[in-house]
């Protein structure tokens, strides 16, 4: 068709009622917190376009549920309903990367943030004085008086560690409430890690110092109904992120975490064939075959435990993958000892051989592992 001949698309009419703000609300079991913190906004955000985007992970409790109903009323509302995903991280940043309004915020449902700062952090982006505004705990005149005692020492080591190993240069980078530039978020975001809880360390550190950063003071309030997500593995998840911004995402704390466990299964291999031959009188073959079963074993349950604790397999899925983990690990047996033997006849140094061998062994492991038994859904 005669591309010329094409009338001009027509305006939007009423680009002024565009929403400026986008509000991102992850939410896991939330069911209660969730009106209430809509009619919060719709308060605090008199006289502002804006909109509220909820991403849900399909809560148990049928979050997604309630959002839809309030969607159903009022058009600013809106609901991503995520099926076979979990994370904070990850929800946040579809949030935002579904939104097409210029400015996003991040906010938790469960009203410990401050919504009434976002007109200020809004004005702020607007004005261009900042491409980031973090709501902040630990600047002069904010709080985090509800934290308990051990939850105030993790947060305060997690954020020494962050400022001193990623140089990070705010006072609050573990805060969940910020809003930034959806243009300047959208240069950033094939960089993020979708796992895990800190979004804002992720953002910051990732920026390495492009981003002008404005933090307003808040207090962390308490939690309205429900309970917190975070347990101790977000610990584990915050150290994956920092080593992967330490090493420009060449070491995954995954394949770390998965090595790691390989090890254990050596120790786990060596007792059992020393019990099966010692305490059981059982012949060698026997026993090595046993040693080899029970270590294959441990390892899976510690990597699904561990290692893949966001795909974690349940019920029936455990048992069909714990028979094709056996099945992927007996033939990265085959390449460990393929790729010994090859090494030890080109140079007859024995550890050299060994350890190439296991390295071969554990990427195959590694690899095949991700592909076949914790597949991505
Ligand atoms: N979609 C989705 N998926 N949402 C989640 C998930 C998830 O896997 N896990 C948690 N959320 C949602 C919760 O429903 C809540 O709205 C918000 O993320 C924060 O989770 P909480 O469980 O309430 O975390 P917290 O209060 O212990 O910690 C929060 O505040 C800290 C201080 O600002 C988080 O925002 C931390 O990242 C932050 O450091
Ligand atoms: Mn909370």
């Amino acid at each position: 068709m005669n591309q010329a001949a094409r009338p001009a698309p027509e305006k939007p009419p009423q680009a002024a009622g565009l929403p400026q703000l986008s509000v991102i609300v992850p939410t896991f079991n939330e069911r209660d917190n969730v009106t209430r913190l809509y009619r919060q906004l719709e308060t605090a955000l008199t006289g502002v376009g804006w909109e509220v985007i909820f991403v849900d992970d399909n809560s148990p409790d049928g979050t997604w549920d309630v959002v839809r109903a309030l969607a159903q009323e009022d058009s600013r509302v809106r609901c991503i309903r995520r099926i076979g995903r979990r994370g904070l991280s990850g929800a946040c940043i579809e949030g935002i990367l579904a939104s097409s309004a210029p400015f996003a915020a991040v906010i938790d449902a469960d009203l410990q943030h401050d919504e009434t700062q976002l007109p200020k952090m809004l004005a702020l982006l607007q004005s261009g004085e900042a491409d980031l505004v973090v709501g902040s705990r630990y600047v002069e005149g904010g709080s985090a008086d509800s934290f308990n005692r051990q939850r105030a020492g993790a947060s305060a080591l997690a954020t020494e560690v962050a400022k001193r190993v990623l140089r990070v240069k705010i006072a609050d980078p573990m805060s969940g409430f910020f809003a930034i530039r959806r243009d300047r978020f959208e240069q950033l975001a094939p960089q993020l890690s979708t796992q895990g809880f800190k979004i804002l360390l992720d953002i910051v550190a990732t920026a390495r110092g492009n981003l002008r950063v404005k933090e307003i003071p808040y207090s962390f309030g308490s939690r309205l109904h429900g309970e917190s997500k975070l347990d101790s593995t977000v610990a584990l998840d915050f150290l994956g992120l920092v080593l992967a911004k330490l090493t420009h995402d060449v070491v995954s704390l995954r394949f770390l975490l998965f090595a790691m466990v390989g090890s254990t299964g050596l120790f786990v291999h060596l007792a059992t064939l020393f019990a099966a031959l010692e305490i059981f009188d059982l012949p060698f073959p026997e026993s090595q075959a046993c040693g080899a079963l029970l270590a294959m074993t441990s390892n899976f349950i510690l990597n699904n435990f561990l290692t893949y604790r966001d795909q974690r397999l349940r019920g029936f899925a455990i048992l069909r993958g714990l028979l094709l983990f056996y099945l992927v690990c007996s033939v990265g047996l085959f390449a460990n000892v393929g790729v010994a033997f090859s090494v030890y006849d080109q140079e007859p140094i024995w550890w050299l051989a060994g350890a190439a061998g296991a390295l071969m062994g554990v990427v195959w492991n590694y690899a095949m592992s991700g592909l076949f038994v914790w597949r991505k859904q």
